[in-house]
């Protein structure tokens, strides 16, 4: 460690023979003065710890002392003296010394220490202070996260916040780019201003330019009014482009030249348009692929990517996961009380962990969800959780021993396990329903799609499509 010492003695052979044994711990720099006056006028060398002789001409040691800790009471100061003098010591300890030294007698050992137990507390104070720095940043606006890639990513957005640059955030779905985006807005410069999304892959390509830009009245069929487009409700703030891999050509040359010179046109006009829009924009596409299939405008690339952001997998991110799943729990029972609180069981833990995660945090969310909702243990069950084939049975017995709690309404179990603004299709929504139901009913085939209103086979070919695995006893209900 650096640690920088002050040792102030009239006497060079005795401060060199203080500095020789100070020297022994490593990463020392040790300045010698050979007054108080000196010593205190260089403070502004900010040393971490000052040794000070009691008796030198000129201003004492006790007078620099005392303006040493006018100056910088931070400073801890030994006082050093030849003989060892109750009363001086005490009048130095009063005066706010840290420490006392007698020359030939303690000084040796008691010096190394010293400097040792200051060099420690140093060590401390910058590892408290860079946690302090992690702390806010773990917490960042509703980003939950500890590992290590995701204190990178931190930092990365925090160096967003210094400037303008448009940034792409790159990662796999469910990683949490919105998220990311919607933080870098709201602790930029332009928090004040609206933060608007865009979804390319919704807008249908016809209306794109007219959604982005606005249109005229008249300019097209259908234009009845003047229509203000997205970059201008944008202005003072910030836009994201989400999914921007699915821009065309004709509007990537518009964007381009809104992120040049912040001017756009709206259809059918003539006006030129002056915005001030930040701009984000994401994708799971590999864009650098586009240029050279030529569906993506190079120039605009570098434009977009001007600051990349990239997400880790949740599969790298360690205990997170754990982290994560414990905020979706708490969320979701804060936001439907009625549901009984259930924490989850070790097995249960285990499996998040060795879990890849191939659909990220939002997989992760949904199957917290899901499992609070058909959880009838006392904790969350392994099986709970339902991962890899999704809508994998539970085992027919342990529904038995559950009782008529579990005869749950599947259609309203399964419309809320799932994320409001996840689209769920119909084949996947079926598939739930027959795992559901083949559970309530004990694993009875017949008994399932009397239930579910659906022959027998539908059972099977959903179960077979959707790799529900029946339990061994439904082999001879399947042969009938
Ligand atoms: N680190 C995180 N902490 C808390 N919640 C998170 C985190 N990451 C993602 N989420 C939540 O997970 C869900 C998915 O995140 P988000 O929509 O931002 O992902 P995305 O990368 O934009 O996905 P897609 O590529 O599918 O659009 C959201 O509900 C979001 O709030
Ligand atoms: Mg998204």
């Amino acid at each position: 460690m650096n640690l920088s010492l002050f040792v102030v003695d009239d006497d060079p052979d005795y401060a060199d023979l203080l500095a020789y044994q100070l020297k022994k711990i490593d990463g020392t720099r040790i300045t010698q003065f050979r007054s108080g006056e000196d010593a205190v006028a260089a403070l502004d060398l900010d040393p971490d710890l000052i040794f000070l002789d009691v008796v030198m001409p000129g201003q004492g040691g006790l007078e620099a002392l005392r303006r040493i800790k006018s100056k910088r009471p931070d400073i801890p100061v030994v006082m050093v003296s030849a003989q060892s003098v109750v009363s001086v010591a005490l009048e130095a300890i009063k005066l706010g010394a840290f420490d006392y030294v007698t020359k030939g007698h303690d000084d040796s050992v008691k010096v190394i220490s010293i400097a040792q137990r200051i060099a420690e507390q140093i060590e401390l104070s910058r590892e408290v202070e860079s946690l302090r720095r992690r702390i806010p940043l773990a917490g960042f606006d509703g980003i939950v996260g500890e590992s290590e890639p995701m204190i990178t990513l931190f930092d990365t957005i925090r160096k967003t916040l210094r400037g303008d640059l448009t940034v792409a955030i790159v990662g796999a779905s469910g990683t949490g780019k919105e998220l990311v985006a919607e933080a870098i807005h709201r602790n930029s410069s332009r928090a004040g201003g609206p933060f608007v999304v865009v979804n390319c892959a919704a807008i249908p390509r016809e209306l794109m330019e007219s959604e982005f830009f606005g249109h005229e009245k008249g300019s097209f069929t259908g234009a009845h009014a003047r229509k203000i487009g997205l970059f201008e409700q944008a202005h003072g703030g910030t836009i994201f482009l989400d999914e921007i891999g699915e821009l065309d050509l004709g509007l990537q040359a518009k964007l381009l030249r809104v992120l040049q010179n912040q001017q756009l046109q709206r259809v059918g006009g003539n006006e030129t348009i002056q915005v001030d829009v930040r701009v984000l924009c994401a994708t799971n596409r590999d864009v650098s692929e586009m240029i050279v299939d030529g569906s993506f405008r190079e120039d605009l690339y570098y434009r977009l990517f001007q600051f990349p952001v990239l997400l880790p997998h949740l599969s790298q991110r360690g205990q997170d996961v754990l982290l994560l799943a414990e905020h979706f729990r708490t969320q979701y029972l804060e936001r439907h009380p009625e549901i009984e609180d259930r924490s989850f069981s070790p097995d249960a833990r285990r499996r998040m962990l060795s879990y890849s995660w191939p659909g990220n945090v939002r997989e992760l969310k949904n199957a917290v969800e899901r499992a609070l909702l058909i959880s009838d243990g006392e904790t969350i069950a392994e099986t709970d959780l339902m991962l890899g084939d999704a809508m994998r049975l539970v085992r027919p017995d342990a529904a038995k021993e559950r009782g008529p709690s579990s005869d749950a309404n599947p259609a309203r179990l399964v419309a809320s396990a799932i994320d409001e603004t996840d689209i769920v299709s119909m084949e996947e929504l079926k598939a739930l329903a027959v795992a559901h139901a083949y559970r309530v009913c004990d694993g009875n085939i017949n008994k399932t799609a009397e239930r579910l209103g659906v022959t027998r086979s539908t059972i099977y070919r959903l179960m077979k499509k959707h790799d529900l695995a029946a339990s061994d006893d439904d082999d001879d209900a399947a042969d009938n």
